[in-house]
């Protein structure tokens, strides 16, 4: 079997717009499907939206327009951010999920019959506070005060409910889940996130009201769901059908299917499912329940990330400050939102999301130091070498060294693949960024432009060197800016077949010494990648 790799972004409610926060989730995930890929795996990336629940039928009444009719119009805002074609995050899903399709209902009823099988499903009433906006249940001490009016801790709405239902005994699963948390440090990043959640169970050990009870996961106050298997007026509590999904894409409820097995049963570093930190508990404690309920195997990782503020402020519809990918993308480019976004905060961190420092981030780190290493070079190879790879025959100390810092020979892709399983991108960005500066330095210092008449043949070596280390960046950019990427490897002599491969580009394995570029192979006419981008004249997204 070859190496696998499955990983999910959470699936998003259709109801609202697309936004950066949503953006951010997609971008991040394909940014490591395609590293894994890169890397040799087998790679399954899924996204998708979540259409059932309280929320979208309360979204689709107040639009006057039937429940089916109302997601099938409103996901295709969440589609258009990926599909072929569309593609405005220009991301490598292999699959888009919808929760509103036939291989869906079928699954979710089977996970619920596993469970019910299993012993873990009973009927009751529930009673006690649940927020439509959440689609979470609150225990009463859990709430707040705001303006004489209870409110659950994230500002939603919360109303009383009454209702016969079905439970989950999740309250079983506290000890089961403790020992695996412990069993699998690893399991959720970053360690804040995992202490959280640790504590969290704990506390339901400890009987601290709020914490792990009996879940309700049937309603029957409305029907737009998937009904319970022999209980058709409960429809199932939109989180199961949603999480769900995951297993869905990979064949279940068929546990022998090749995807189930590959993706699912037997890859090593996955499943990994991406999240926002306001969901973490869902994935990392309702989940895993779940699934042991119904004699799964667990997810090998919930990856939290923190939320996005717009200058300073919380993003919402009503201060009217929520940014649209596609208006961004429109106003920086693609490769740019893709970049910034990721460069900008450690993963796992809360970040600001600002004009300003978008284009200070471009202009520094794109256009400065990637742009102009690779224009510099590639004009002088134009002008002062025929357009052609520059010999290398006589290598010294300082070309050895820059080829060393990017060639796969010592300190990469090891230091890289380590930080990718942490999804430590900004760090990766930056070692990624400072063999630019390597090279900026190498060209400062060697000043090939003298050396034209002094000493041709050590300026063939120099461009050569420069070559070859931007060659080697360019290759390693690409899980990021996959698009300047490939402008710059064009250049640098591949062709647009090599890009039409499984992988998706150049695999990892081309920065090994041999597989550096050929001397003598004539290039094309250099062009620039990455413009710089004028505060005043940037148009506002
Ligand atoms: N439908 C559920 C997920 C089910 S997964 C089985 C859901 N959907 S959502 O559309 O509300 O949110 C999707 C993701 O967007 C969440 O991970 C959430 O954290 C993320 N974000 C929403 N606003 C965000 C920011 N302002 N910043 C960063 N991410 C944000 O929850």
């Amino acid at each position: 079997m070859p190496k696998s790799f499955y990983i999910t972004t959470p699936i998003y409610y259709v109801n609202d717009s697309p936004h950066i926060g949503h953006a951010y989730t997609t971008i991040a995930c394909d940014v490591m499907a395609r590293f894994m890929r890169l890397d040799g795996y087998d790679v399954k990336f899924l996204t998708g939206t979540d259409e059932h629940g309280q929320k979208v039928d309360k979204a689709a009444k107040a639009a006057n327009i039937d429940p089916q009719a109302f997601t099938d119009e409103v996901s295709q805002r969440f589609r258009a951010l990926v599909k072929t074609g569309e593609n405005q995050l220009n991301v490598t899903n292999d699959d888009f999920i919808r929760t509103t399709e036939p291989r869906h209902k079928k699954a979710a009823q089977a996970l619920w019959e596993r469970m019910k099988a299993n012993g873990h499903i009973y009927l009751d009433t529930y009673e006690g506070w649940y927020a439509v906006r959440d689609e979470a249940y609150y225990a009463e001490s859990e709430l707040i005060e705001k303006d004489g009016k209870k409110i659950a801790p994230s500002g939603a709405e919360v109303e009383w409910v009454k209702e016969e239902s079905y439970f989950f005994d999740l309250s079983k699963w506290q000890d089961k889940l403790l020992e695996f948390y412990e069993k699998n440090p690893d399991f959720i990043i970053p360690q804040s996130r995992y202490n959280e959640v640790i504590s969290f169970v704990r506390g339901g050990k400890e009987k601290v009201e709020g914490a792990l009870k009996d879940l309700s996961i049937s309603r029957t106050t409305f029907n737009w769901g998937i009904p319970v298997p022999g209980a058709d007026k409960h429809v199932m509590y939109v989180w199961i059908d949603a999480l769900c999904n995951y297993l869905t894409a990979i064949g279940f409820p068929d546990t022998t299917s090749p995807s189930y097995q590959q993706y699912w049963q037997h890859a090593e570093h996955s499943p990994v499912h991406v999240v926002g930190k306001d969901i973490v508990r869902f994935h990392a404690v309702y989940w895993p329940a779940f699934l042991m309920a119904a004699d799964l195997p667990l997810p090998k990782k919930i990856v939290a990330h923190g939320w996005w503020t717009i200058e300073g402020e919380k993003m919402s519809k009503s201060l009217g400050n929520v940014v649209a990918p596609k208006d961004l993308i429109d106003a920086y480019g693609i490769d740019q939102t893709r970049y910034f976004l990721l460069r900008e905060v450690p993963f796992g961190n809360d970040g600001n999301f600002s004009r300003d420092q978008m284009v200070d981030r471009i202009n520094s780190d794109l256009a400065n130091n990637i742009g102009n290493l690779a224009q510099r070079t590639l004009s002088m190879i134009q002008k002062n070498a025929e357009g052609r790879v520059p010999n290398n025959n006589d290598l010294q100390a300082p070309d050895q060294e820059l080829l060393e810092l990017v060639q796969i020979t010592k300190t990469l892709p090891q230091d890289i693949a380590q930080h990718i399983h942490h999804f430590r991108f900004d760090v990766i960005i930056g070692e990624i960024l400072s063999f630019a500066s390597a090279a900026n330095a190498y060209i400062d210092k060697q000043e090939p432009w003298k050396l034209k008449k002094e000493n041709p043949e050590r300026m063939q070596t120099v461009l050569y060197t420069l070559a070859e280390a931007i060659r080697c960046i360019a290759i390693m950019l690409q899980p990021f800016i996959p698009q300047a990427a490939q402008k710059i490897l064009l250049q640098l002599g591949y062709t647009e077949t090599d890009f039409a491969t499984t992988t998706g580009g150049i695999p990892f394995e081309q920065l090994k010494p041999a597989y550096a570029l050929k001397p003598g192979t004539q290039l094309p006419v250099p062009a620039g990648v990455f413009p710089r981008v004028e505060k005043q004249e940037r148009k506002t997204a």
